[in-house]
């Protein structure tokens, strides 16, 4: 299939929009710190807002503050033609994961408009509340309540380490964009293209600018509570300490000697670790640490995960421990059909390309439930993702835009 008309993404305009947003939450570092539905990630939802309304694309908001932004098609009752991805960030996160694929949506649009394309269907830039998942569990939480995969009110009544409920955050988003329409949630889509930074060195080292993604390995989240008892440092014996770091330590060393392969595909993390009541001369009562697990095959990545809890309790010494789980993903495939339409998208444009699977884990993970999806990623610098040295071209970023662009057309016409 051919263009037939073609909408020419402005690369200046859109890098300046990445620079304008990563100011949102700017680090000293470069980077930018921006959790879910904190103030700055809301102030990134009215940027976009406003970045919408001068153009007259409408914004709708749905119940769990995911954000639509739509430009309206002849037939404003088909399903949308969507693509997007989140504007929240990692703690001190960098400036492209997320942000890149909501903003290249947001370019395609435009560039559409600047052409003055109708489409039969809507077009639509959608950034997903709250991927990331470092201040509400779960991540990819608006996605999987759009989809349904997660039940709407437990996802609101999510809280952060404060003890503010994503129900309170949604209610302030929707407070602060008083012109935003209401979304349903699980409106029909037609089909969804997130496009995201590779996150690994694959397609630098290939010298390719776009990889079309086949799939997704699957991921576990678990959260480990261990509990000992508070004692003095100075005057308990071992014999009478119930030390949870000590027991929480064993457990970890433990899970990394499970959790080893010499082929190095298992991922296994613990990333936050924390000890109570953190002081100096006091053995520690509590630990709470998160595990993240991930394994392209589905099998072993049940299996693997189901011996965490054994694991734990056989290394918990004179302390209780509790392992709970919070996220349970399986590896999964987007359709031939959305991968054969972004190769031919690429090749008709002439960028270098692969086909790629992707070891994170995304939102259309939850949105290929709901309609055919697919995802494009470009080259980030050395694969440095989740940290503030985060790094991506210009023109690959254009080059992304330039698909969505195409596929906007092709497909809000199809
Ligand atoms: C996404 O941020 C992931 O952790 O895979
Ligand atoms: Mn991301
Ligand atoms: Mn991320």
């Amino acid at each position: 299939m051919t263009v037939t008309i073609s909408a020419a993404i402005n690369s200046d305009r859109l890098w300046q929009r990445h620079m304008d947003m990563a100011e949102i939450g700017a680090t000293q570092a470069g980077g930018v710190h921006r959790l879910a539905l904190t103030d700055e990630d809301i102030e990134a939802h009215k940027l976009l807002m406003q970045w919408a309304s001068t153009r007259g694309f409408s914004v709708e908001l749905d119940a769990i503050g995911n954000m639509f932004i739509r430009r309206q098609g002849r037939d404003p009752s088909l399903a949308p033609v969507a693509s997007g991805s989140h504007t929240d960030t990692q703690p001190k996160g960098g400036r492209f994961d997320g942000i890149f694929g909501v903003l290249a949506a947001f370019e395609a649009l435009e560039a559409i408009d600047d052409a003055g394309i109708k489409t039969e269907r809507p077009i639509e830039v959608i950034a997903w509340n709250n991927e990331e998942g470092p201040r509400f569990v779960p991540a990819c939480m608006g996605s999987a309540a759009y989809a349904g995969v997660e039940p709407l009110d437990a996802m609101l009544a999510s809280q952060d380490p404060d003890g503010i409920s994503m129900g309170e955050c949604v209610e302030a988003l929707k407070a602060a964009m008083p012109e935003a329409g209401v979304r349903r949630l699980g409106a029909p889509l037609h089909s969804f293209v997130e496009a995201h930074i590779e996150q690994g060195v694959e397609l630098e080292a290939n010298g390719n600018t776009i990889g079309i993604v086949t799939g997704m390995q699957g991921y576990r989240r678990f959260r480990v509570t261990v509990t000992g008892e508070d004692a003095h440092s100075g005057t308990t014996p071992r014999s009478r300490r119930r030390d949870s770091f000590v027991a929480a330590t064993d457990m970890a060393v433990a899970l990394r000697a499970l959790l080893w392969d010499n082929e190095d595909i298992v991922r296994f993390t613990i990333g936050r670790f924390e000890v109570f009541p953190c002081g100096i001369s006091v053995v520690p009562g509590r630990v709470e640490f998160t595990i993240d697990l991930r394994h392209p095959v589905a099998e072993t990545l049940h299996t693997l995960g189901d011996r965490i809890s054994d694991i734990c309790a056989a290394h918990a010494g004179p302390c209780e421990v509790k392992v709970r789980e919070f996220i349970n993903s399986d590896p999964m495939a987007f359709p031939d059909s959305m991968v054969s339409q972004i190769e031919t998208a690429a090749n008709r444009r002439g960028f270098a390309h692969q086909r790629i699977y992707s070891a994170a884990s995304h939102d259309a993970r939850h949105i290929s439930t709901l309609c055919p999806a697919g995802m494009i990623f470009i080259p980030c610098w050395r694969g440095i993702s989740h940290n503030e040295a985060e790094r991506a071209e210009p023109e690959d970023i254009a080059a992304a835009a330039q698909i969505i662009a195409d596929l906007f057309v092709e497909l809000g016409n199809a």
